[in-house]
């Protein structure tokens, strides 16, 4: 059977996504779901994820250290099945590169399976505390529990 495919996306690919993707990972049957990561920006592009998300992921036994960072590209929408945003404005970004419905209706806040029709952000932690990542953490592993049960 074809694997399921999603895209977790942030800016950086730094933060936000890598753990997205660890977390979702953990939780699904990697011979049934492909997992992968990707930022709408291009300045960690190869890069290492954040030192705080390592930390945060590792503190919950999630190793994203083998992970590296590229950019969000047009080829994802025919790539993946879903495509998770962490915000709104990742959101914008992705959509603004969408060439048709399709590719459209792929794009989702991850957010809003835990809070549906709320328009939730995970917020952006990269200028923040260590504390910010441990809520992230959180609310992404709250909304990646809901993914994975449907699979
Ligand atoms: P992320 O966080 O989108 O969760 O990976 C960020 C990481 C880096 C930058 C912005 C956000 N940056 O501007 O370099």
């Amino acid at each position: 059977m074809k694997k399921h495919k999603i895209l977790m996306v942030c800016l950086g690919n730094i933060c936000r996504s890598p753990l997205a993707e660890g977390i979702l990972k953990s939780k699904v049957d990697s011979s049934k779901v492909y997992v992968d990561s990707a930022g709408t920006g291009h300045w960690h592009v190869g890069d290492e994820p954040d030192k705080r998300s390592i930390a945060v992921g590792k503190k919950y036994n999630i190793d994203i250290t083998q992970q590296r960072g590229r950019q969000f590209s047009t080829s994802d929408f025919e790539n993946f099945d879903e495509i998770y945003v962490m915000d709104n404005s990742n959101k914008e970004n992705v959509l603004a590169l969408a060439e048709n419905d399709s590719h459209k209706e792929k794009v989702k806040l991850i957010l809003d399976e835990i809070f549906p029709n709320e328009n939730v952000d995970v917020p952006d932690p990269y200028f923040g505390g260590d504390a910010g990542f441990e809520n992230v953490y959180k609310m992404l592993d709250e909304a990646c529990e809901q993914i994975a049960q449907r699979f």
